[in-house]
């Protein structure tokens, strides 16, 4: 069953030089998750942070831990982000090959299990994991910087995942990630997502906007 749609702020387009600061705001703002994007310079052409950052950022929110992680491999670093205090840890199907496996070890360190699925790769990548895994989420661009267009032909997806979420009688997220913005948001939600993914849309002017920020992508 679809949830209320939850807003998950991308810190890759806050301030770094303020990063705790800008977690606290956006979670003063009325956000749900505090969705962090790790990337290695190699499964996506961009290097971001690790578990130090996720660590030291950690005690500026209350709020669930959403941390994506755009790297190969992942298994080697799952423990350290699960230390770091992460809540929920995404890997790309793309990016695991024993991806069932993964998705236990996840499990195993008490945490929420998320796979994400990258534009080209199909829906019926999930089929065999649906009975573990907590978080779908599926990038509507192709990962690695924030700013880009949303892919509309990802819609489709979206709606395919919504009904293999409601054919199990399991509480699973179906989140999106990229390109969303007030528009895009409404786009998603009608099609079946409950948790949005956005950086520039929540990130966009000064501190004082995140609030309205928030508030125009949940409505
Ligand atoms: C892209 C990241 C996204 C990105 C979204 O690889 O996974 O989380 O920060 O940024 P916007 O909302 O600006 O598209
Ligand atoms: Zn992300």
């Amino acid at each position: 069953m679809q949830q209320p749609v939850r807003i998950a702020p991308s810190i890759l387009s806050a301030d770094f030089a303020r990063l705790g600061e800008e977690v606290s705001a956006v979670s003063a703002a009325g956000a749900d998750y505090i969705h962090v994007d790790v990337m290695d310079g190699h499964f996506v052409p961009n290097l971001t942070i690790g578990p130090l950052v996720v660590r030291s950022v950690r005690s500026f929110s209350k709020l669930p831990f959403d941390v994506h992680l755009m790297i190969v491999p992942a298994d080697p670093y799952l423990a350290a982000f699960a230390e770091a205090g992460a809540d929920i840890i995404t890997v790309h199907a793309e990016a695991c090959t024993h991806l069932y496996r993964t998705l236990q070890t996840i499990k195993g360190l008490g945490k929420k299990c998320g796979v994400s699925i990258v534009p080209s790769t199909p829906a019926s990548a999930l089929e065999h994991v649906m009975d573990i895994v907590d978080l779908i989420l599926v990038m509507t661009v192709n990962p690695g910087f924030g700013g880009q267009s949303f892919i509309s032909s990802q819609l489709e997806k979206i709606k395919t995942l919504r009904d293999m979420i409601d054919k199990t009688s399991r509480v699973i997220d179906l989140e999106v990630d990229g390109g969303i913005n007030p528009k895009t948001a409404q786009e998603v939600v009608s099609y079946g997502a409950d948790v949005l993914v956005a950086g520039s849309a929540v990130f966009g002017g000064n501190i004082k906007n995140y609030k309205d920020n928030i508030k125009s992508l949940r409505k």
